[in-house]
């Protein structure tokens, strides 16, 4: 690859490498998953699968971008000489992961400039739920794509209108206990906006699904860098909206995701304004 990439040869090593890190996340999956240990909180675990994905991902990278920084969940983040991060959840979904509930998914993103979402531009993105044969992706410019199984990959748009019978959301909750009544709170606020709500356990695919037009909208306090970076791409370049607290971008304070109509409805209702 040359020095200098285009968000579309960013994109294709971002699918590669998450279809290699899928397969062997869904192999190890099959063979008996291991709690290796508890992160943030008692319910926050990492498997020993989660750090071997992890560390393959690592390694292709190395050998394919020795220049571009990294950023992942389990194995923290070393700066690069290029104005590229690689921003990677081995495993979005882990509690899915060890529970045996195929929606999980290896998260790839290529950003630029200082790996913090409120300063990154995502050039590339790709998420992979290896248990259910879909590959979601996007580049810059390049528009958001879902590929399924062996047929040829689907041009994704969000929902351009939420349908009369309200909207269909989802959220999640994070580990930390201390936070949960706050989340519920403002999902009794939401409430009104919707026909019903999913929690579905990886806010990367999450995100997929809005720009499948599968969700109308997603909301969530508590995300990780990695677990809404390629994902948040995938709306924009479907036609949707990504934000965080009124007006900034999405971070751990706040990740709002949808059409743009729903998107004014959904931020001033889990405002509470
Ligand atoms: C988690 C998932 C989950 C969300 C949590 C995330 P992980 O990521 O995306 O849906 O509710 O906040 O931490 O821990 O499975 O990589």
């Amino acid at each position: 690859m040359t020095a200098s990439p285009t968000p579309a040869d960013l994109e294709k090593l971002a699918i590669d490498i998450a279809r290699e890190a899928g397969a062997l996340a869904r192999r190890r999956r099959e063979e008996g998953v291991h709690i290796a240990a508890t992160k943030s909180a008692l319910a926050d675990i990492v498997t020993e699968a989660d750090r071997e994905v992890e560390a393959l991902i690592r390694g292709r990278l190395a050998h394919e971008r020795p220049d571009d920084g990294f950023f992942g969940e389990e194995s923290g983040a070393e700066p690069g000489t290029s104005r590229v991060t690689w921003v990677v959840d081995p495993i979005d979904g882990t509690v899915n992961y060890a529970y045996g509930i195929p929606s999980y998914a290896v998260s790839v993103a290529a950003v630029e400039g200082e790996p913090d979402p409120t300063r990154w531009r995502a050039l590339a993105g790709a998420v992979y739920a290896p248990a259910l044969g879909e590959l979601f992706h996007a580049s810059l410019g390049g528009g958001a794509w879902l590929r399924a199984g062996d047929a040829e990959p689907r041009r994704l748009a969000v929902a351009a209108h939420a349908p009369d019978a309200g909207a269909l959301l989802a959220t999640g909750f994070g580990y930390d206990p201390a936070t949960h009544a706050g989340d519920l709170a403002r999902v009794e606020r939401v409430m009104p906006l919707a026909r019903d709500i999913r929690r579905i356990g990886s806010a990367a695919l999450d995100l997929s699904y809005v720009a499948a037009g599968r969700l109308d909208g997603y909301f969530e306090r508590g995300l990780n860098p990695w677990d809404h970076a390629a994902g948040a791409l995938i709306v924009e370049e479907a036609g949707g909206r990504v934000g965080g607290l009124p007006g900034g971008r999405p971070g751990t304070a706040l990740t709002i995701a949808a059409g743009a109509e729903l998107f004014g409805r959904l931020d001033e209702a889990i405002d509470g304004r």
